[in-house]
């Protein structure tokens, strides 16, 4: 039985025919049309048109960057996107004529990683992706944990600084302005802006522009050896270790798997996180230190994930 997984990114749309084994057996991209969800629809619907051509498919997946009602149907909100309860499943079904679910994306990229990736030998899961926003998605006795209203694994939006920075969301001191892209960037920036000497070869790899520092910028000049931009990557690290140890308290997972564009710097992220997570948690000297495993399915867990969860 073979279904299509589709990962809407910030740049590029992803789709995959997937068979039940987790492969991708053909795969399409379509750019992100800046932010309208009409024409981010139709680019999806257009992806798809094109995979089923090809293959007998019976439905669709899509993993999308917010919170996903538990019909699986709607994006009820996004701190980083326009979708406000925009009936996502309904347009697209509306324009591919195949069944559709919605889901959030790091749940998508969490069950990619629990069924076939860093965690297939696991039971219990934690998986943050930390990419542009920070996500998560929680495995608890091999089930994807979706909450009331579909809402949970929502880790970016837990509190890490009372009154700190103001988040996407609306509220102020949310995890994910610490820990992810965001956070990586203003701290860049702001650095760069000081004359901080350290953010030099950032700036200069940037072609001398401060405003063009992004991301995947210190994440590669960090992975060439860069003192600043490891810098960078570590401090995202030592908030992330901190803020799973909280996480820990609650679900006392058995592995966590962090992914995202950001994990590409690896241990470089992981080592401070590793040792915020020990340091922080609770109970530490009486019980297993959960080990930090980097995400193995890279940028196709969110098609994988999606994919399997819509069959
Ligand atoms: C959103 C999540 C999403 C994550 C990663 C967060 O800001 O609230 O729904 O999973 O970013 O894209
Ligand atoms: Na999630
Ligand atoms: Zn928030």
């Amino acid at each position: 039985m073979l279904s299509i997984g589709v990962d809407i990114g910030g740049t590029k749309i992803a789709a995959g025919v997937v068979d039940e084994a987790g492969t991708i057996i053909a795969a399409t991209t379509r750019s992100t049309p800046a932010t309208d969800p009409e024409l981010i629809e139709a680019a999806v619907a257009d992806a798809v048109v094109e995979l089923r051509a090809q293959h007998d498919v019976v439905g669709v997946g899509v993993g999308a960057a917010g919170f996903v009602g538990a019909d699986r149907r709607t994006v009820v909100f996004a701190a980083n996107l326009a979708w406000r309860h925009r009936p996502l499943a309904d347009e697209l079904e509306r324009l591919v004529s195949l069944p559709v679910v919605v889901e959030n994306d790091a749940n998508a990229a969490g069950w990619a990683e629990f069924r076939f990736g860093a965690a297939t030998e696991a039971e219990h899961m934690l998986m943050v992706t930390v990419g542009t926003g920070l996500g998560g998605a929680i495995v608890l006795n091999g089930e994807l944990v979706r909450g009331s209203g579909g809402f949970a694994g929502e880790i970016a939006h837990m509190t890490a600084v009372p009154n700190g920075q103001w988040c996407g969301c609306g509220r102020r001191g949310c995890l994910e302005q610490y820990t992810a892209g965001t956070a990586l960037v203003r701290t860049a920036k702001r650095r760069a802006a000081t004359g901080d000497p350290l953010m030099g070869p950032l700036v200069q790899a940037a072609g001398g522009a401060k405003k063009e520092i992004d991301g995947p910028l210190i994440t590669r000049l960090a992975q060439q050896g860069d003192p600043g931009a490891r810098e960078l990557i570590a401090e995202i690290g030592s908030w992330l270790g901190e803020g799973l140890a909280s996480i820990s308290a609650l679900l006392d997972p058995e592995v966590i798997v962090v992914g995202g564009g950001v994990s590409a710097a690896g241990d470089l992220l992981l080592d401070p996180a590793r040792e915020a997570y020990a340091t922080h948690l609770t109970a530490r000297m009486h019980r297993s230190i959960a080990p930090f495993e980097v995400a193995q399915m890279g940028n196709r867990a969110g098609i994988v994930g999606a994919a399997d969860l819509a069959r």
